[in-house]
């Protein structure tokens, strides 16, 4: 079968697809045939050594996807084989066909087509964690989603809508606040040019945010912290604006100066709190996981949300979805076909 393969760092074309051997199950283990993998930012931050949930080079990355068990191991009902299910895992998803612990190939949505099914897992659930298992999201908050048009950010909107919040999304660049507002968001502001702090001071009610979900940082951290009122709580996701990967000491003093940070006596003084989360380091608390899955799986059915699948790309041009992905003009998830 073929995968992508990551044997060195660098720009997309050190994805390397190669003929490996097909999987065979071990005892507790499923084989799942892949018909479509979501592609993550985590794994453009991994391709480029950025990633500190990556596992040793060489490795196959991909962190999930759908697809129909075909072959199940020893303690593994038959029974599952002919199933269609999302894979969750830490990499090895960027695959034909994908060996997996059974208990991380979870029932796909019902009404959800194959590129949706791909799309869902990780972007929902992260908004998911953020939004409600750390801010403890209430209806009527004011909440700021950053990189809304994105992945994670089209997933939270709509949670944040869904559940009775004014969404204030924001984005790197006005063609993207359309998609936003459309999704849900009562105003928009983007990023992408100066006069930010205004523009963001006029979208938010009253100028100020009960809740920001932030996977940008610099500036964009530090603008949205501001507008934090009492009791506002700040969920750090991820910081994509921040450049690791240049070596010279000048990109390395801007990464630094732009990490996020919080002074706890202004914290204090201002009654607001920063919180962060990765949800890979979740995973292993199976039965938390569980019963969050069920929760989110449960509202997204009740609100008729859909993940918003961006563009759909050939398993051939994998390497050109990491490009896209790079070039901040999508929108919406990246979704990678295969077969
Ligand atoms: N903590 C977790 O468990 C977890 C899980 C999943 C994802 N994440 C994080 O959440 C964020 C969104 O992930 P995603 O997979 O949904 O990706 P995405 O939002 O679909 O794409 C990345 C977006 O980040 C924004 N961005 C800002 N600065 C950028 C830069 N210098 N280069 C590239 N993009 C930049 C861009 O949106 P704008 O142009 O609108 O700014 C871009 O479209 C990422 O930071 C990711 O690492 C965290």
């Amino acid at each position: 079968m073929r995968a992508w393969r990551l044997t060195r760092t660098g720009a997309p074309e050190v994805l390397q697809l190669t003929h490996v051997p097909s999987p065979v199950p071990a005892a507790g283990e499923v084989i799942v045939e892949v018909d479509a993998i979501g592609v993550n930012y985590a794994e453009v931050l991994s391709r480029k050594g950025l990633y500190g949930w990556a596992p040793k080079r060489p490795y196959v990355p991909g962190m999930e996807a759908v697809g129909t068990i075909v072959e199940v191991g020893a303690g593994i009902s038959p029974a599952r084989i002919g199933e269609v299910v999302l894979c969750g895992m830490q990499f090895g998803a960027y695959a034909e066909r994908i060996a997996l612990p059974s208990r991380r190939a979870l029932r796909s949505i019902q009404g959800f087509s194959l590129d949706e099914n791909a799309a869902f897992g990780v972007n929902f659930m992260t908004a998911w964690v953020a939004l409600m298992e750390m801010a403890r999201l209430r209806p009527g908050d004011r909440v700021g989603i950053t990189a809304a048009a994105g992945g994670v950010g089209t997933a939270a909107v709509q949670i944040a809508a869904a559940h009775g919040c004014h969404v204030v999304g924001m984005a790197g660049s006005d063609e993207k606040l359309g998609t936003v507002a459309s999704l849900g968001a009562a105003s928009t502001a983007s990023y992408g040019s100066p006069g930010f702090e205004t523009r963001l001071a006029e979208a938010a009610p009253d100028g100020r945010l009960d809740v920001v979900l932030e996977v940008v940082g610099g500036e964009v951290f530090d603008v949205c912290l501001s507008r934090l009122d009492h009791f506002g709580r700040l969920v750090v996701v991820g910081y994509a604006g921040l450049d690791y990967s240049l070596w010279n000491p000048l990109s390395w003093w801007r990464a630094w100066r732009g990490a996020p940070r919080l002074d706890i006596k202004h914290a204090a003084e201002a009654s607001i709190g920063v919180l962060a989360t990765h949800i890979g380091y979740l995973l292993p608390d199976e039965e938390r996981m569980m019963s969050i899955w069920s929760a989110l799986t449960t509202f997204t059915a009740r609100h008729g949300l859909r993940p918003v699948v961006g563009r759909v790309f050939a398993f051939e041009e994998l390497p050109e979805a990491h490009r896209f992905m790079e070039s901040r003009e999508s929108v919406g998830k990246l979704v990678v076909r295969v077969g």
